[in-house]
């Protein structure tokens, strides 16, 4: 089958991993979680200890780091200089600081950089907020996710329902909110839509009708309907 690039863009909670990594599964491609990159140079940030004034520090520290995903036995295993942070990256405390540091428009180019070079080869399928727009504008499908707030909060507590009883819907609503805001604001490569990309409000449908017209999308646009 001839290769080519899904990108998928949306807000925190909307189904992008989830259903970016069903997709590739679906094709045969590789799924790309660009969040998860953000989220490991804002853990080695943390875990340097650098303070939020410290940019040209965070800035350095991004280009001396190797970061690298790979398959993992539950999903996509991330690892910074060799050592496994999968679980580390999923932390409150990386979840409250990954908007700021990725408004930092050196450490994105870093970031856009290798994410370029990963898609290269085509048969790729690749989630974030700025894959459709800045990383990989030339993607065959492009595909801009979104639900409700509350929704989205939804999904999230019953993700961490048992992990972190004491999280309340109310503050994940305002976490959210929060998150949606920061990255929508940012003067580098903001959450946007690109205007090609095609709007699936998920906030009424299923996982796997979501998946279904992604890949009809696909069929689509890549087998001479485009
Ligand atoms: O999974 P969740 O939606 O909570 O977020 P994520 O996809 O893991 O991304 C975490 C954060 O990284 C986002 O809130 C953005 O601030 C940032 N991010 C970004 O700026 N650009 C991307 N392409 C992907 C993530
Ligand atoms: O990557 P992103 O933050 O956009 O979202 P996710 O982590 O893939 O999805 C958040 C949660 O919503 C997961 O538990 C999914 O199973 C769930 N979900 C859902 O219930 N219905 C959908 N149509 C999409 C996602």
């Amino acid at each position: 089958m001839e290769k080519f690039n899904i990108a998928i863009d949306g807000p925190a909670g909307a189904g992008k991993s989830t259903i970016a990594r069903l997709v590739a599964g679906a094709l045969g491609f590789v799924y790309v979680d660009t969040g998860a990159m953000y989220r490991a140079v804002t853990w080695r940030i943390l875990e340097e200890g650098l303070r939020e004034d410290q940019t040209e520090e965070m800035i350095s520290l991004t280009r001396q780091s190797n970061i690298r995903l790979a398959p993992g036995s539950n999903g996509q295993a991330v690892y910074v200089d060799g050592q496994d942070v999968t679980g580390m990256i999923r932390s409150a405390e990386v979840t409250g600081n990954v908007s700021r540091v990725s408004a930092i428009s050196e450490i994105r180019d870093v970031l856009t950089r290798k994410q370029k070079e990963m898609a290269a080869g085509k048969g790729i399928v690749m989630d974030g907020r700025d894959i459709g727009s800045q990383v990989l504008p030339d993607a065959e499908v492009k595909v801009f996710l979104t639900a409700s707030v509350r929704i989205r909060a939804e999904r999230r507590l019953k993700e961490i329902s048992d992990s972190q009883p004491e999280v309340t819907l109310d503050q994940l609503m305002t976490d959210i909110a929060r998150r949606d805001r920061m990255d929508e604001q940012r003067e580098a490569s903001p959450l946007v839509r690109a205007p090609d990309a095609v709007l699936i409000d998920t906030s009424g449908l299923t996982i796997d009708e979501v998946v279904h017209r992604i890949l009809e999308l696909a069929g689509s646009r890549v087998g001479g309907g485009k």
